[in-house]
């Protein structure tokens, strides 16, 4: 069976089987040279973070062992082409981007979308036209076909939708209905499935026709067991031209390509091949254990509430709904944090528990131990208010971001146009997106959510953001609410 091969392992052992004198790149030369504090803690890593030496291949031209290892990959995603990424899905979002979507070409985004989506429309000059999404309280939810089909309707000249399906939460969109729209409409369809990577391998995971979409973007080391940031992206069909998909993969990512990272991608498809429906069997038997365990202890997000709404959800994604029993997500964070236990967000109205395929007994047991013993009131949490309605584009997040700019107290900033993100992180979804307008209703939300314990990225040491200057507030841009 080729899922067996291991191609990258192969090369990248009889290299440093082989013992040869390392005169090139890196300079610890292997792991001499890195410092003493570090050495016995990352001596095996050093030792397979190496070049682009002769039968090592290159990944920005692929002919041998990464050709072979990205040509397994895109076997097992039924892929027409996968591409190793070294800069995390957010590297694969800008390519995807850069590659399908012309300067001023208008593109379809829910505004769940993640910060690196805005940053591409920056980089390529796209011009978004942002869908709302669905929200419980502060989980964002997705988007339907209908809502996509609106969206289309109100902007004929739309090229692409871009979907981020599942989400953070692992809340996932009706993708074979919304392909149907896309084909229908002759738009490309592409998609941001950071969080999805691992939905293939399990019949129990929510549907999955990702070969319905023209690019599709995976965070490898989201889901699967790829080294931070290692993702994927696979190209379907030749809608969006793989040529210019090859160079802007260059645009946007490092020439060093660390070896390590690319051979944990090569392991991980390997592992999924031969054990992932087993290893994803027991996370889920855990996931399910785990849910049922806290049914009448603490509220959570459900499948079938999530299913009453149009959309699926992967169930290893917890999120304990802590705000409806009294508890802040920060505070009960904490109170995980001080039982020795790290979430993997925290907002004013809940914390996201992630299950990953490390995720075993002993650390289950722990968490549900943790969470049944929680400080809840019984009560709703005061004073958290959910995200404000979308804000009105101004101007194109390209615009914005190339704008004179200068920095002002959130207060200040009402009435003017934002020229940077401001986006809390986790998720990493903007709240105020580069062009938009600053509204009153903005600007309490992010007082609010900062006295819940929202971090935000976006405001300097003393608390301003970027607005830009000279912009007429008067000519508004298209909104598709
Ligand atoms: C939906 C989504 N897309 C893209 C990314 C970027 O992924 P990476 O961290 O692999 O760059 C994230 C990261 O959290 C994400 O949540």
């Amino acid at each position: 069976m080729k899922q067996r091969e291991s191609p990258l392992l192969q090369r990248i052992s009889a290299q440093v089987k082989a013992g040869r004198a390392r005169f090139h790149v890196p300079a610890h030369g292997g792991g001499a040279g890195l410092p003493p504090e570090l050495r016995r803690a990352l001596w095996r890593y050093a030792a397979l973070d190496l070049t682009e030496l002769p039968g090592l291949d290159d990944l920005h031209n692929p002919r041998g062992a990464i050709a072979r290892a990205e040509q397994l990959a895109a076997e097992l995603y039924g892929a027409d082409g996968s591409f190793f990424l070294t800069g995390g899905a957010s590297a694969g979002v800008l390519a995807m981007l850069l590659a399908a979507l012309e300067p001023g070409q208008q593109v379809l985004v829910p505004r769940n979308a993640h910060g690196s989506v805005y940053h591409g429309l920056v980089l390529s000059g796209a011009a978004p036209c942002y869908l709302p999404v669905t929200q419980y309280g502060f989980v964002p939810l997705n988007v339907t076909a209908a809502q996509v089909r609106k969206g289309l309707d109100q902007n004929p000249k739309v090229r692409a939708v871009l979907l981020t399906s599942p989400g953070y939460h692992g809340v996932c969109a009706p993708l074979a209905e919304i392909a149907a729209v896309t084909r229908e409409r002759g738009v490309l369809l592409l998609l941001d499935e950071a969080h999805g990577a691992h939905l293939p391998f399990h019949s129990s995971l929510p549907e999955h026709p990702g070969e319905l979409a023209d690019l599709r973007v995976q965070s490898w080391h989201k889901t699967l067991g790829a080294l931070t940031p290692g993702a994927v992206l696979h190209r379907y069909g030749t809608r969006v031209c793989p040529e210019r998909l090859r160079q802007a993969l260059q645009w946007v990512q490092t020439s060093s390509p660390p070896y390590p990272l690319l051979l944990s991608l090569d392991a991980a498809r390997r592992q999924m091949a031969l054990n992932g429906s087993r290893r994803l069997g027991r996370v889920l038997a855990r996931a399910c254990r785990l849910r049922r365990a806290l049914a009448g202890y603490l509220p959570l997000l459900e499948r079938a509430q999530v299913k009453a709404q149009g959309f699926d959800l992967d169930i290893t994604r917890l999120t304990v709904l802590t705000g409806e029993a009294g508890l802040s997500g920060a505070a009960a964070a904490s109170a995980l944090r001080a039982a020795g236990i790290d979430v993997e967000m925290a907002a004013p109205d809940h914390v996201l528990l992630v299950l990953g395929l490390g995720a075993g007994r002993r650390e289950t047991a722990q968490v549900l131990r943790a969470l049944r013993r929680l400080p809840l009131t019984g009560q709703i949490a005061a004073g958290a208010i959910p995200p404000p309605p979308l804000p009105l584009p101004v101007i194109s997040p390209r615009e914005a971001a190339f704008l004179p700019a200068r920095r002002v107290t959130l207060e200040q900033s009402v009435g003017q146009v934002a020229a940077a993100p401001v986006t809390a992180f986790p998720p990493g979804i903007p709240v105020l997106a580069p062009g938009e307008l600053v509204t009153e209703e903005v600007c309490r939300y992010l007082h609010t959510a900062s006295r819940h314990g929202v971090s935000w990225r976006g405001f300097d040491s003393r608390g301003r953001l970027l607005v830009c200057e000279g912009v007429n507030k008067q000519c508004p841009g298209k909104d598709c609410s």
